[in-house]
């Protein structure tokens, strides 16, 4: 009898954890078979099968403070400094110019900043929304030409106040990353790198070189943009220089703008975060690190790991700053106020 209760116990707790098992590998399955359609743009779709990376992304909107003296949270920045209306005057950015709000806020920064900040008119979108390289596709030389108004107006209307998407840096039916700008992909090949031969670490920096780069506007001459490109032709893989672009800015005569005190035409260099992460002399770059490797953390989330979608100021991770910096206590943070010339 005592034989016959062990063996039974035995089957109900076998049959029970098959049971188990196999509940939990139904959930797996039900998971993973979703197909994400080759064009779909809405970031919700892709969240419905990777839902922790989806929650990860989503607070990019959170405004946040940290340790960081980079702020997100759309504080003015020409005031501190207010030389920079009359070294700007004339220009964009000599109007407003303001921190940002995180990835995902960034077409709805866009909207609201000063109309004369647009003046380029469609192409100042090429960065802000994942429908620019349809848009260019369809429009031609007028998706850079026409008011901003206007080609913004073509996006249909539920994403128009989409920033980044899962499908600016991802294939949705592989999830490798890709690069889905134009711009980038003549900017390699300007400096002799085939775009379609990339290791995966190099596409761990060049996701963000889709849009973390300087970039030159052609001009017609009526002044009106006819087109957008990295200026990079003076450099190679490694060794792009800030000389070399200058140096392109004035032999294409890539002055986009005047100066209205003096008069001169001024070429512009933007925001050359991979020119400067990869120019010689980084020790980051020549020991093979990618800007994944500090602003993508990988993170857990439950039983899973995953490569952290909050892009910000690493100083602003919580978990790497305690690792870090474990003495320092959270009173500390340096993200209240500019330290500016004119800190009052
Ligand atoms: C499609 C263009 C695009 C891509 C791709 C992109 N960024 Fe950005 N990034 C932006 C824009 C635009 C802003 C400014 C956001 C705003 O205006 O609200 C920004 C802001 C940031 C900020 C500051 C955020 C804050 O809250 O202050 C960090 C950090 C950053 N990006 C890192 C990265 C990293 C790392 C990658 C690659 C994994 C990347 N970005 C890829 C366009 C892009
Ligand atoms: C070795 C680590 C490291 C690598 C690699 C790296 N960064 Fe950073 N990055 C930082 C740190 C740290 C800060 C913030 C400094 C602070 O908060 O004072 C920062 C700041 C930034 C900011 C400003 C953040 C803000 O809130 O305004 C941007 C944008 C940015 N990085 C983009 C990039 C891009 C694009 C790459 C690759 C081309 C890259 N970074 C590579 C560590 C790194
Ligand atoms: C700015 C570019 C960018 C955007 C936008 C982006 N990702 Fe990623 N994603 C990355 C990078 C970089 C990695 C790391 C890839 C690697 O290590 O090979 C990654 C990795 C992943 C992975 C692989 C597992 C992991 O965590 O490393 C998944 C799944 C993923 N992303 C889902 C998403 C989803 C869903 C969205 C939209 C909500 C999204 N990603 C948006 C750049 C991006």
């Amino acid at each position: 009898m005592q034989k016959y209760r062990l063996t039974i116990l035995a089957l109900l707790f076998i049959s029970l954890s098959l049971l188990l098992s196999g509940c939990a590998e139904e959930a797996q399955t039900v998971q993973s078979a979703i197909t994400i359609p080759e064009d779909e743009v809405d970031p919700k779709v892709w969240g419905q099968k990777f839902p922790n990376h989806y929650d990860s992304y989503l607070k990019n909107s959170e405004r946040t403070k940290g340790y960081s003296k980079y702020r997100s949270d759309s504080e003015d920045r020409l005031s501190p400094w207010p030389f920079q209306f009359i070294l700007a005057d004339g220009w964009g950015m000599g109007v407003e110019y303001n921190e940002p709000n995180g990835h995902t806020d960034m077409l709805k920064d866009q909207l609201k900043v000063d109309a004369r900040r647009k003046g380029s008119g469609g192409v100042c979108l090429t960065c802000k929304t994942p429908y620019a390289p349809k848009l260019k596709e369809e429009m031609g030389e007028d998706y850079f030409k026409k008011p901003y108004n206007e080609v913004h107006a073509r996006i249909p209307k539920k994403d128009q106040e989409l920033g980044v998407a899962c499908i600016d840096c991802h294939d949705p039916s592989t999830m490798n990353l890709r690069i889905s700008r134009w711009t980038l992909k003549e900017g390699l090949k300007a400096i002799g790198k085939d775009p379609d031969k990339l290791t995966r670490q190099e596409m761990r920096t060049l996701a963000c070189a889709q849009c973390h780069v300087t970039y030159s506007i052609s001009k017609n001459k009526e002044g009106k943009s006819i087109g957008v490109k990295f200026p990079w032709a003076n450099g190679k893989w490694g060794n792009i220089t800030i000389e070399g672009i200058i140096k392109q800015i004035q032999d294409e005569n890539l002055r986009e703008w005047k100066h209205r005190i003096t008069g001169q035409k001024l070429g512009h260099v933007r925001h050359p975060e991979f020119e400067l992460f990869s120019a010689p002399g980084s020790v980051h770059w020549a020991a093979n690190v990618a800007c994944a490797d500090c602003h993508m953390p990988y993170e857990r989330v439950g039983s899973q790991k995953i490569s952290s979608h909050r892009w910000e100021s690493p100083f602003k991770n919580e978990a790497l700053y305690a690792v870090s910096q474990p003495d320092r206590g959270l009173a500390e943070t340096t993200g209240d106020k500019y330290p500016g010339p004119c800190k009052s």
